[in-house]
């Protein structure tokens, strides 16, 4: 029977269904030694965002035949020595949109009228209510960073707030499809960044992606931004969001994503993790759990599995693809 190892947490019913086909080790919060030690005898790994998946540990892992990444981004997997190697990365792009895109939302709302605060605030008896005023969403430019499938999700579901929504996308093809989501097309990412009093960043993190937006980015912008990121850690540099935190021109940050992130998998008394970022009233840091809803780990999950059975069928070697990315089916 050939072996799966799960890295990260996935559904259940994930787990379930691989065991219909496979021996599988579930290896959550491992060290990387047990992760190295672990994938050694693996025909196929699924992991999600935060497991290293480089050319050490493929080198680790010589049986493996498919790496199953729950979710979109493949930032964390050597795409190139995968492929060198003829292993397939499995990705189920649209199956978190929807919970990311109302995870955003969310942090939009919460950041306008300060909801955390005023949680924490009630919490300790604080009952002031003048400390906490807010601003309308529907008073708001927006400015949608990446407006792919899970940006144009964030639109049409602002589109109902009355809030103005300009975009910027390095792909000149979406220019009709942000006419349809009433989208303000915007020629550049300084036009957006000095227009908007909330910006939400929905892209992919590549080379070019990474550090775009930095202290001249940050400068740029309208004192009093609020500032989302659900996306990937290290597209803001976070010591420049700090300062500017700090100094007051932004005005709150809600970030999923961090470049080195916590230990999702352990217990608070074992987490010694620090980041200047976490000491902040105004910054709300949130454990990269944007796609963390029942249906959509239910789907990613399922369709993975689908797809990884297929790929480790008996037969299919020597017609695999580098990348297969799965269409979600619900
Ligand atoms: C993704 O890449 O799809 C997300 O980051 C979701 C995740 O890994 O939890």
């Amino acid at each position: 029977m050939k072996r799966v190892v799960v890295l990260e947490s996935i559904h259940p019913d994930g787990v379930t269904a691989l065991q219909r086909h496979y021996d599988v080790t579930v290896c959550l919060g491992a060290s990387r030694a047990r992760i190295l030690d672990a994938v050694t005898a693996a025909s196929a790994i699924v992991v999600r965002s935060v497991t290293r998946v480089d050319r050490e540990l493929l080198d680790r892992a010589r049986r493996l035949q498919v790496i199953g990444r729950a979710g979109i981004g493949t930032d964390n997997i050597d795409m190139a020595y995968a492929a060198e190697r003829g292993i397939e990365v499995i990705t189920v792009p649209g199956g978190n949109a929807v919970s990311v895109a109302e995870f955003t939302v969310m942090q939009i709302l919460a950041l306008c009228r300060n909801a955390y605060a005023i949680a924490e605030a009630v919490k300790a008896n604080d009952f002031r209510r003048e400390l906490y005023q807010g601003v309308e969403l529907s008073a708001q430019t927006v400015g949608i960073v990446g407006v792919g499938q899970i940006g144009q999700l964030v639109a049409q579901r602002l589109r109902p707030f009355g809030c103005r929504l300009i975009g910027f996308d390095i792909n000149p093809a979406l220019r009709d499809r942000f006419a349809e989501l009433s989208v303000q097309w915007m020629d550049c990412l300084d036009d957006l960044l000095q227009r908007s009093d909330v910006i939400t960043v929905h892209v992919p993190k590549t080379a070019q992606t990474t550090g775009m937006i930095g202290a001249r980015e940050l400068a740029l912008m309208k004192r009093g931004v609020r500032l989302i990121n659900t996306s990937r850690g290290g597209i803001i540099v976070e010591a420049e969001l700090l300062k500017a935190v700090q100094r007051g021109h932004v005005a709150g940050a809600a970030i999923d994503v961090l470049v080195d992130e916590p230990p999702f998998h352990a217990l608070s008394e074992q987490v010694n993790y620090t980041n200047p970022l976490l000491g902040h009233p105004n910054i709300l840091i949130t454990p990269h759990c944007a796609a963390s809803t029942e249906e959509a780990q239910r789907v990613v999950a399922l369709n993975l599995v689908e797809a990884m059975v297929k790929i480790l069928a008996p037969g299919t070697r020597g017609r695999r693809r580098a990348s297969v990315a799965v269409g979600a089916k619900r």
